[in-house]
């Protein structure tokens, strides 16, 4: 495991973007894994100008984002269908039909959610799976519980989740409730992870992924057990991590 410790958010985006361009140019049709939320915002923007500049180019990626909410329609601003068409693919040069997000109007979860790792399972594991934290530990939507769940699934979102998500609706009650989620046992299949962490919120969980033991309690603690993980922290996000082990 490799972590960076970035002196704020800006560097942050930039050092993920590097990350991914480095993969981009050495394997141009790389399958990415991608992720929404804040967090990885500025590391897209970074990625857009770069690919507006010729530095990189998406034409032969395809992609396969972690989660959807449930149910909802891809047109919905809120979707994460949205959210990647505005964000990224709608300014880039790749293909949209090599892109991939659950559906969130799936009539049957379970069918989605096994189609969804047959297609994951196709690239012979992504090449790199972008990930950020939620406050509770979970990666993708993959919530506290008592065991790690295997394969993509729907989940009932932790309160926790719904009020930290609030801040991009209009109100609490807006938020759904269930989403769709690259399990686990899906996301450790990556070749690669790439985990980003921005502002003091996150240092107290980022803290105890890394140092803590591995629980299901703690999704994203399962990360201390893949063979290759880069962790990029701005100083805020990692303080409580550095003033445990300096
Ligand atoms: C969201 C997403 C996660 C994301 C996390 C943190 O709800 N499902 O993939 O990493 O919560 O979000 P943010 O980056 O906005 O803090």
């Amino acid at each position: 495991m490799t972590i960076y410790v970035a002196k704020n958010y800006d560097e942050m985006s930039q050092k993920g973007a590097e990350i991914i361009a480095e993969l981009l140019k050495a394997k141009p049709d790389a399958a990415l894994g991608l992720a929404t939320g804040g967090t990885p915002v500025g590391m897209y923007k970074e990625l857009i100008e770069m690919n507006k500049k010729g530095e990189i180019s998406f034409k032969e990626v395809s992609s396969y984002n972690l989660d959807e909410y449930y149910p909802i329609e891809k047109t919905n601003d809120q979707s994460y269908d949205y959210f990647m068409r505005d964000n990224l693919f709608n300014h880039v040069d790749i293909d949209i039909k090599n892109t991939h997000i659950p559906n969130g109007m799936a009539a049957d979860c379970a069918a989605e959610g096994k189609a969804y790792d047959e297609l994951v399972r196709a690239t012979g594991g992504v090449d790199i799976q972008v990930l950020g934290i939620g406050g509770n530990g979970h990666i993708g939507f993959n919530e506290p519980c008592d065991v790690f769940d295997p394969i993509t699934h729907q989940v009932t979102l932790d309160e926790r989740t719904i009020k930290d998500n609030a801040r991009f609706f209009n109100s609490i009650e807006e938020v759904p409730t269930q989403a769709i989620t690259m399990g686990i046992g899906t996301i450790m299949t990556a070749k690669s992870i790439l985990l980003l962490a921005s502002g003091k919120g996150k240092a107290p969980i980022v803290k105890e992924m890394l140092l803590g033991k591995v629980t299901p309690q703690v999704p994203a603690s399962i990360l201390q057990f893949h063979k290759d993980v880069k962790i990029v922290l701005d100083e805020e996000a990692a303080a409580e991590l550095l003033s445990e082990i300096e």
